[in-house]
């Protein structure tokens, strides 16, 4: 099969698996609770729900939360992206054709360009955008009006939104990696989409090797289907789980070659040393921004990697799971020393 075929299988895959509403949208129980009080005040008093900044790693389920929160509210979404937003044209003809109490949709919303931003904040903040006409000196600005609306701004880098943008959002929601019991719960409701036959200590294999992540889950679990149909009887234990996942290089931690390949890297070719993220970068091959937005959170947060103000180093954690004596590495590189 070819790659294109993969991914638009997967894409399909998540759209059929993406719940539909906040009572099926399992775990962020705290985001879940606020949202669903604000949601329903803003029903209550008939009045638009206050902007919302959707932040945290991918595939966590901020697309989802748009989409739920837009359908909540009962109005129609219309979706764009930051870098799809080049002049300021783009986005004023997108608010003047909202209907009044739609969402706006603004994925990557760190990454809009700054006279771009710029046209947003009287958007959010009175529902009008000053459009300047003319050029040189007999150019001037008028103000227009557009519907109100909610603006749901999506970021994998809360960091880098600028203060202005930041402090415009009436509500914020970090959303989280998802414990291991979440994560269960997902991937039980999507094999019962799937019709797929699993118990529960299979699920929960699975829920422990998906990086804290749904869109992970839902993806290993699909393999893990392929993995039952063609080697077995369909139906997935244990069992079958591990071999699916070890062929498919996922580590008992769920890390994958990536993952596993900055560790080694910072372990064996720097020898436990701290690393800048940019040399950290070129050494594995990938570019430093995935490194920073998808692969380090994760690490971090199972504590399998640490920023000093030196750079990047693996825990002693990292050692013992990739089976490495901290002692003799450190050794080994002295007499690497003694050499020269
Ligand atoms: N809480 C959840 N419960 C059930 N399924 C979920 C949940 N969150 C996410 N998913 C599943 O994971 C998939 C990925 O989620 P989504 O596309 O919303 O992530 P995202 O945060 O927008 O990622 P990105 O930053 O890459 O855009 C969805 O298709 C959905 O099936
Ligand atoms: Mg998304």
């Amino acid at each position: 099969m070819s790659e294109p075929d993969i991914i638009s299988d997967d894409e399909q895959l998540e759209r059929t698996l993406r719940p539909r509403s906040l009572d099926d949208f399992v775990g962020q129980a705290g985001q879940r609770t606020n949202l669903k009080v604000f949601i329903e005040a803003a029903l209550a008093r008939g009045e638009t729900l206050d902007h919302v900044l959707l932040s945290g790693p991918p595939g966590l389920g901020k697309t989802t939360l748009a989409n739920i929160i837009a359908s909540e509210l009962g109005v129609s979404m219309r979706t764009t992206s930051g870098p799809a937003l080049e002049r300021q044209g783009d986005l004023a003809a997108i608010l003047t054709g909202l209907e009044p109490g739609d969402v706006l949709f603004i994925d990557e919303i760190h990454r809009l360009a700054r006279p771009v931003e710029e046209i947003l904040y009287p958007a959010m903040e009175d529902y009008a955008i000053d459009i300047v006409i003319g050029k040189g000196p007999g150019a001037r600005s008028i103000r227009l009006d557009v519907p109100q609306f909610t603006l749901i701004g999506a970021t994998t880098r809360m960091g880098l939104l600028s203060a202005p943008l930041r402090d415009r959002f009436g509500v914020s929601a970090r959303l989280d990696y998802y414990p291991e019991e979440d994560l269960a719960k997902i991937v039980e409701r999507s094999a019962s989409l799937l019709g797929v036959q699993m118990d529960s200590s299979s699920a929960h294999e699975l829920a422990r090797r998906s990086r804290g992540t749904p869109r992970i889950a839902n993806r290993l679990l699909r393999r893990v289907r392929d993995f039952a149909e063609v080697k077995g009887d369909g139906t997935v234990s244990k069992q079958l789980c591990d071999t699916a996942l070890n062929m498919l290089e996922v580590d008992t931690l769920g890390l994958d070659k990536v993952d596993q390949r900055i560790l080694e890297t910072l372990i064996t070719k720097f020898t436990g040393e701290a690393v800048g993220l940019s040399t950290l970068a070129t050494a594995i091959g990938e570019d430093k921004e995935t490194v920073e937005e998808v692969y380090e959170p994760y690490l971090l947060q199972q504590g399998l990697l640490k920023r000093t103000p030196r750079g990047r180093m693996a825990t002693e954690r990292a050692y013992s799971h990739l089976g490495v004596d901290r002692g003799a590495n450190v050794a080994a590189q002295n007499s690497d020393d003694s050499l020269f």
